[in-house]
């Protein structure tokens, strides 16, 4: 699965009010491709293995989590009318609930510590079928948390409530908190940034992960001669035609 370097990213300027992480690649009709042939494909897979719940993850940071998985996450909601839980366990940075525009606190960070119930930390999103729970208050060590009981309840339970529950984790090499949750979820999606990492460090966190856990690679940010490709072979397609 490729995703191209969009043009039109988080970081650009806020035209419509939306949240960052939805302006992403939003006038981008390459990148809008390439998102909905991810969620069909992501679909296909986890209904065919009958998984329910995915951490998106990659090896260093700075590598498209965040904005991939909840692109991915508003996709399965739209095109397979999905109830989806969009799960920000990144406990060190909230960034999912600021690209979102919602409130990080209370969150999960809070839920594990026992002050909130579940039914107080998730959020209704934008998108009604997409909810959202935010990581909570900064956790400086989160791996034992995330590695213990009360978050193995917590994904049990909500199995029971959502079609697909995906989980924003933070990256694997520099920092153990996704491998301490790799039992509890049933597989890792990868985000690759192609130019960016070195390969070796796919493969040594494919590895740490085990690649029998590893429902798929995504390459993000193919490069930019990529789009002379799109446009010549596809480019009819997505253009719409003018005056219409
Ligand atoms: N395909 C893409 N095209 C353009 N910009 C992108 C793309 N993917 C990610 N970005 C941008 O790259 C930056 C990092 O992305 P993001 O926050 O999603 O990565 P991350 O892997 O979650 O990072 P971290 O490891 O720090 O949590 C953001 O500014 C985001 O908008
Ligand atoms: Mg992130």
């Amino acid at each position: 699965m490729k995703i191209s370097f969009s043009r039109q990213n988080g970081n650009t300027r806020r035209e419509d009010g939306s949240p960052p992480i939805v302006r992403a690649g939003k006038q981008d009709p390459i990148y809008l491709e390439q998102i909905k042939a991810m969620g069909a494909k992501f679909e296909y897979k986890i209904e065919l293995l009958k998984m329910k719940v995915v951490a998106v993850t990659s090896a260093v940071a700075g590598e498209g989590k965040t904005t991939s998985c909840a692109q991915l996450a508003m996709n399965l909601v739209m095109a397979g009318r999905k109830k989806v839980l969009l799960i920000d366990a990144d406990l060190r940075k909230s960034d999912l609930a600021r690209g979102m525009n919602l409130p990080a606190v209370p969150g999960l960070s809070e839920f594990l510590h026992g002050t909130v119930a579940v039914k107080d930390i998730v959020r209704n999103s934008f998108l009604p079928g997409l909810y959202i729970i935010p990581a909570g208050t900064r956790v400086e060590e989160p791996a034992n948390l995330l590695a213990g009981e009360k978050f193995r309840a917590f994904l049990g339970e909500v199995r029971g409530h959502f079609d697909i529950v995906l989980l924003d984790t933070p990256p694997i090499l520099p920092v153990a908190d996704t491998l301490s949750l790799r039992d509890q979820v049933d597989a890792f999606l990868f985000l690759y940034r192609a130019g960016f990492t070195p390969f070796p460090l796919m493969r040594q966190a494919a590895e740490e992960v085990g690649e029998e856990k590893v429902l798929g690679v995504i390459l993000n940010g193919v490069a930019p001669q990529k789009q002379k490709y799109y446009s010549r072979y596809y480019g009819k397609y997505y253009h719409k035609p003018s005056g219409k």
